[in-house]
């Protein structure tokens, strides 16, 4: 049985007095015992939240490849750990967007964070385009086989974001969401065996709310969700964790 996470990321959003919001996040979770919960702050409130919440899991949003060097603004997987922090998203969207990142860039990041002990959670997710021309298994397929760290075990988790469903209030149907969930998984058991494979959670992410999060998290594959904006506040999010936890 996997363990269901609900992760949330905060992205470019949040400041000091946001964790004030992790406290009662933590309550929830601790109210969850059977639901993994973390929050992914920017970098410089991780060490705050980890210190202010030693409960709740907390993670970063990014890391670099290398574990150390000539790399003006970036941050080692290794900081992250010293930071409080123990998992890291790798691959976004919109850092394979903005920051130009390859599904090569994305396995590097992914391998030197579960090389320093972190757990990878490694996005992918098609656009809108390849959504309207039935491309998205095929897509998502693809920057899997690229992206994955072939040598990952439990420290692994994938999580399928529709770009077109990020902040959007969009969805797909709950019978898309299980069609591509399901080829995750295929694509996971052709590249770890399907003992490992099984062990990998697999997140929804995209406009997850306290009125959808049930719905999406009984389709079959879905063993959590990444959350964007209603991760913001305890006041959307907790509900996302009760309704795990059912
Ligand atoms: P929203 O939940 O705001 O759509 O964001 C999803 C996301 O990108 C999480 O990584």
């Amino acid at each position: 049985m996997r363990r269901r996470l609900i992760a949330g990321n905060w992205k470019m959003n949040g400041s000091r007095a946001s964790l004030v919001e992790l406290d009662a996040i933590a309550a929830a979770a601790a109210a969850a015992p059977g639901v993994d919960v973390a929050v992914c702050p920017p970098f410089t409130l991780i060490e705050r939240a980890a210190a202010r919440q030693p409960g709740l899991a907390i993670g970063g949003q990014d890391c670099h490849a290398a574990p150390k060097g000539a790399h003006t603004g970036c941050i080692a997987a290794a900081m992250l750990v010293e930071a409080g922090a123990t998992m890291v998203i790798v691959g976004h969207s919109e850092r394979r967007a903005d920051q130009h990142e390859t599904d090569a860039d994305v396995k590097a990041k992914a391998e030197a964070a579960i090389a320093a002990g972190l757990i990878a959670i490694v996005c992918c997710g098609e656009t809108q385009a390849h959504h309207r021309a039935g491309e998205t298994e095929a897509v998502v397929s693809g920057q899997l086989r690229g992206s994955l760290p072939v040598a990952a075990g439990d420290a692994l988790v994938v999580a399928y974001e529709p770009i077109w469903a990020i902040g959007t209030g969009l969805t797909p149907t709950a019978a898309d969401v299980a069609a591509v969930h399901a080829t995750i998984r295929g694509v996971l058991v052709e590249l770890l065996g399907r003992a490992r494979a099984e062990g990998v959670r697999i997140l929804y992410g995209g406009s997850v709310n306290a009125a959808n999060a049930a719905e999406l998290l009984a389709v079959p594959d879905v063993d959590g969700a990444l959350v964007g904006g209603a991760s913001l506040t305890a006041e959307a999010f907790v509900p996302i964790i009760e309704a795990a936890a059912q």
